[in-house]
């Protein structure tokens, strides 16, 4: 499947990391290590409280910001949640959803996660939707079945048109955190497979537009590889987005993966 018609996107995920305070000596490092090209999105998705001063630091610069989280309602008497209408009035362009541990810890379902997804692409920011099988799925022979189910389910909330502004990202939940990866041929088995589903619900051209990303202890040492399969147009990166050189070493994989350097 060829890449040109999709974009190559790195995206950090902080998760519940670093405090405000912090941010701005990060993103300051992290623009000085980034080269000029532009053949790949950088996006860091931060914890709500962070977005305002990274906003700040990122003024001028083309690195994204995203958000880890949204709620399905527009406003109103949810105590706790941040609608995607505060989100995108903070410049958020990406939003991730279903992430495994919100599945986990606050009991997201996938048609939670469908719903989030439309929130988000409603106030024009793309959602990042996480699909990922568990060890024990994996071993009996049951990962195609769920991530298949899983992304019909999310995109049964999506409208076609607004397909190609959604971005999957395949996370086996046993690589996250791990430091155990998929191979970069178990990772592109299962991105291969996320394309088809899409093909068969929503067309070959649909299919061709999604970027699809990879996440699961993606590091500097092991992202060429993964992103040199021809269904993998990126990475969702936990653990190792947290160092700015570290980071850097990941985003600048896509433009040797490219043949750019
Ligand atoms: P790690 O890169 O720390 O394994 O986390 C992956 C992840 O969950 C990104 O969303």
């Amino acid at each position: 499947m060829n890449k040109k018609y999709r974009k190559a996107i790195i995206a950090g995920n902080w998760k519940m990391n670093l405090l405000p305070t912090e941010v701005k000596p990060f993103a300051e490092g992290l623009r000085a290590l980034l080269p000029k090209a532009k053949n790949c999105e950088v996006v860091l998705c931060v914890p709500f409280t962070h977005i305002s001063p990274l906003r700040r630091s990122l003024k001028d610069s083309r690195i994204a910001i995203g958000a880890q989280d949204v709620s399905i309602h527009e406003k109103g008497a949810y105590t706790g949640e941040i609608s995607a209408e505060m989100l995108s009035d903070m410049n958020t362009h990406y939003v991730i959803v279903g992430h495994s541990e919100c599945r986990q810890y606050h009991g997201d379902t996938d048609f939670i996660v469908g719903q989030k997804a439309a929130a988000v692409l409603e106030k024009g920011m793309c959602p990042i939707i996480c699909v990922g099988e568990s060890l024990e799925q994996r071993e009996r022979g049951l990962t195609m079945e769920h991530i298949s189910y899983q992304v019909r389910a999310a995109l049964s909330y999506i409208p076609v048109g607004k397909l190609r502004q959604c971005i999957i990202a395949y996370e086996p939940i046993w690589a996250i955190g791990t430091g155990k990866t998929a191979t970069p041929e178990e990772a592109q088995e299962v991105c291969e497979g996320i394309r088809s589903v899409i093909r068969s619900q929503n067309g070959a051209r649909a299919a061709r537009s999604v970027s699809i990303l990879y996440g699961g202890s993606m590091n500097a040492k092991n992202a060429k590889e993964l992103l040199s399969m021809p269904d993998i147009d990126g990475g969702l990166i936990g653990g190792a987005s947290l160092k700015t050189e570290e980071f850097a070493k990941i985003i600048n994989a896509v433009s040797e993966v490219d043949g750019e350097d």
